[in-house]
């Protein structure tokens, strides 16, 4: 039955990405909380008991195969100790890494003291429990460790943007922490924090550290920048972008070779995943522009079949809210996505969701005049996920008629999930936040753009039989 189930959704979605089928745009409208920050004393942003003790506690992948890890954390009152004691069980803290303590000002917003520590030579599938803190003030969290990086190893994202800090991002948290998803990737538009003014700004970074921890403590997530972290003050004397955000989160960018934090990868089980600042130059020849052409080069589908894009302004995207805004970039990087298969590109950015068959636009130049995008068994499929739920509201008005790239449209809240299965085949999920019953929303089986093809499919058919055979006489 089950082996039906799955072949006929093969079936299915092979035609639904392969050719333009009619769009949808949802009709469904859900009655949502009001888009206003959480007020400053609800329990959501609680400040942990005892003297300076940690808070803000997020971790994220710490180098480039997934047996690193860097535990960030805020003491409010005095610097305190950069150690994190880790080990294999609760109670023993067997070994210890020494990390960094910096503060910062924006404008007379004074920051907390801000700790990076670096835990590397992890074993790979295994739970870590972690201390910082000192005293009766110190904290334990814990998490795990990605699988070794290889081809079928199975694993679990979920996809999380634009969050904020409002009744519906703590919903969209809640309902993403009941995926058991193992890892988010996170593509941009973080606290909303720029929407204050003055000390406020840094205030409202604090929140939001203190507001995910219950998720960024135990499990990594992979940061992006967007529009809401550039934090362009001159009425403040604060020009400088990206202050706030990069001494808060830090990204393993060394070792996939970048020149900065806003742009990097990661290999992690048996996904490839590339982050890519939209704010930042990218255009030829500029550090952005050169470092996607190595890492490009660098990406083995034999070890990671799996090749994931983070941007924060979606390529594709028919709402009206920043319509073709993100036309600068797909000029310049679409033709790389296709020739090097990218599966999927996860963005931000629009306040709804929207999905796209695999399309492409790579044809069009100035000369040739309009062109519109055309269906594309190569190029990926273009995912857009900024409905996280922030003060800003819902991007609710869809650009009529829906185009024929669109495949799926709907101003909800919500997070997405991808679980990959093997090298082949993944699972993957737009949740709509609050559904307490079964309601149709969107998810489909996504095929691996290098081992879907025929030729591969039959040399892997090849290998299994070997093994099988090898296996049989041995
Ligand atoms: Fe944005």
């Amino acid at each position: 039955m089950l082996h039906f189930v799955l072949v006929s959704f093969v079936f299915f979605t092979s035609i639904r990405d392969g050719c333009a089928r009619k769009g949808v745009t949802s009709s469904f409208v859900r009655s949502e909380w009001p888009s206003v920050d959480i007020p400053l004393d609800h329990e959501a942003f609680a400040v942990p008991n005892g003297h300076n003790a940690p808070q803000q506690v997020h971790i994220t992948q710490g180098d480039y195969e997934g047996r690193a890890v860097i535990v960030s954390w805020v003491t409010p009152d005095e610097p305190g100790s950069s150690h994190v004691q880790f080990g294999t069980s609760e109670e023993k803290f067997h070994a210890s890494a020494k990390g960094t303590v910096s503060n910062y000002t924006l404008g007379e917003y004074k920051s907390g003291y801000i700790h990076h520590c670096l835990v590397e030579g992890l074993e790979h599938s295994t739970k870590y429990y972690y201390r910082i803190g000192s005293g009766d003030s110190s904290r334990e969290f814990w998490f795990e460790t990605p699988p070794k990086v290889e081809p079928d190893v199975p694993y679990k994202f979920g996809i999380i943007g634009d969050l904020g800090q409002t009744f519906n991002s703590l919903s969209t948290l809640e309902h993403y922490m009941e995926s058991k998803a193992q890892t988010v990737l996170f593509v941009g538009d973080l606290s909303y924090a720029d929407r204050y003014k003055y000390s406020d700004v840094g205030l409202r970074w604090d929140t939001w550290g203190r507001f995910v921890e219950k998720s960024t403590a135990y499990q990594p997530w992979i940061w992006n920048t967007g529009n809401h972290e550039i934090e362009y003050f001159p009425y403040m004397g604060e020009v400088v972008p990206f202050k706030s955000y990069l001494q808060r989160y830090t990204t393993p960018y060394l070792a996939s070779n970048s020149s900065s934090p806003l742009w990097y990868a990661i290999r992690r089980a048996s996904a490839h995943i590339i982050v890519l600042s939209s704010y930042s130059p990218y255009v030829k020849y500029t550090p952005q522009y050169k470092w996607l052409a190595e890492e490009l080069t660098r990406v083995d589908r034999e070890k990671t079949p799996w090749l994931i894009v983070l941007m924060h302004v979606p390529i594709y995207n028919s709402n009206e809210a920043h319509y073709m805004e993100g036309e600068s970039m797909r000029v310049v990087f679409e033709s790389w996505f296709i020739k090097y298969k990218v599966d999927v590109i996860f963005a931000g950015h629009v306040h709804a969701y929207e999905r796209s068959y695999r399309v492409s636009n790579t044809d069009y130049n100035i000369t040739s005049g309009m062109r519109y995008p055309v269906a594309d068994k190569s190029a990926p499929v273009y995912i857009t996920v900024g409905d996280g739920g922030n003060q800003e509201g819902l991007a609710s008005r869809f650009r009529d008629p829906q185009p024929e790239y669109s495949a799926y449209r709907e101003a909800s809240y919500g997070h997405s999930t991808l679980e990959i299965k093997n090298r082949t085949h993944a699972i993957y999920h737009w949740n709509r936040n609050d559904d307490g019953k079964k309601v149709s929303t969107d998810s489909f089986i996504l095929h691996n753009q290098y081992w879907g093809n025929n030729r591969r499919r039959r040399k892997l058919k090849h290998f299994l039989l070997k093994v099988i055979e090898e296996v049989a006489s041995s």
